[in-house]
């Protein structure tokens, strides 16, 4: 599979320019929307994605496997495979996490706590037998600064504000091998990602604090796969229902944060 980029001016957002694509019947796995602004770019939890002209990085990748089974899509694959991807490209280009580069669960990308990418994954009226999804990355390249009530969110950043004078089309030619092998894994071979981020996260083997709309637990980090979420030795009893051993498992789906005990 080779990523086929289709490059835009200006759009509402790009992942409805896929989503459309996929409701004429033209959409092909690996097609990719690249567009200079969006004037409806959004994120997660229905905010919105500040797009201005030419300042960052929007694109939406069409992900629709020809088959099932282990051609398929597994859950929240896609989510880490987007992330990852960025945090692959954004190290190339010099921003690691020497730099201070973190991810945060599930897919912010981090500089020293200030957000400069995010991904979202949507489906729609998924058709069982033909699973697909859009990945919607956003970079922030070239902004100097952001909107007032962006910064009262939240702290953000971009790659200019942190020493990287880069085009939106030097990021775009980086995440390009990044994002096409991420992809490939999401259907043939999932558990590699999960993998990918328990060693990006450096999480393995630590006192970690799950937390899901039932409760926040703590404990070590015990494992994290696709098929059975992470597994987590408590620090004490809870309701959760319990492994052979002392572990519970938490489906990744239900995990609404997930960070290193204490930070
Ligand atoms: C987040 O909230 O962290 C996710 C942000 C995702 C933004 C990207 S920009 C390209 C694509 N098109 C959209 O409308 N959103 C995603």
């Amino acid at each position: 599979m080779r990523l086929r980029v289709h490059h835009h001016d200006r759009v509402d957002s790009t992942s409805e320019r896929a989503f459309a694509s996929l409701a004429e019947g033209t959409a092909l796995h690996g097609d990719v929307h690249v567009a200079r602004e969006q004037t409806s770019g959004r994120g997660r939890r229905g905010a919105r994605w500040h797009s201005p002209p030419g300042e960052g990085l929007y694109l939406s990748a069409v992900l629709l496997p020809p088959a099932r089974g282990p051609e398929g899509l597994a859950p929240v694959a896609p989510s880490l495979a987007g992330a990852l991807a960025v945090r692959a490209a954004l190290s190339e280009l010099g921003l690691g996490p020497a730099r201070g580069l973190e991810l945060k669960w599930p897919n912010d990308l981090l500089v020293r706590g200030a957000k400069v990418s995010g991904v979202l994954a949507e489906a729609r009226g998924l058709d069982p037998a033909r699973p697909h999804c859009v990945l919607g990355l956003g970079i922030n390249v070239a902004q100097r600064s952001f909107p007032p009530e962006l910064v009262a969110e939240r702290p953000v950043t971009s790659l200019a504000l942190e020493g990287l004078a880069l085009s939106t089309g030097e990021v775009l030619a980086a995440l390009l091998p990044a994002l096409e092998r991420r992809i490939e894994r999401c259907s043939r071979a999932p558990e590699e990602l999960a993998r990918e981020y328990l060693e990006a996260t450096g999480l393995q083997g630590a006192r970690v604090s799950v937390r899901t709309a039932a409760d926040e637990r703590t404990g070590r980090l015990v494992g994290l796969t696709l098929a059975g979420g992470i597994e987590l030795d408590p620090d004490e009893g809870g309701a959760l229902e319990r492994g052979p051993a002392r572990t519970v498992r938490i489906a990744l789906g239900h995990v609404q944060a997930l960070r290193r005990a204490g930070s």
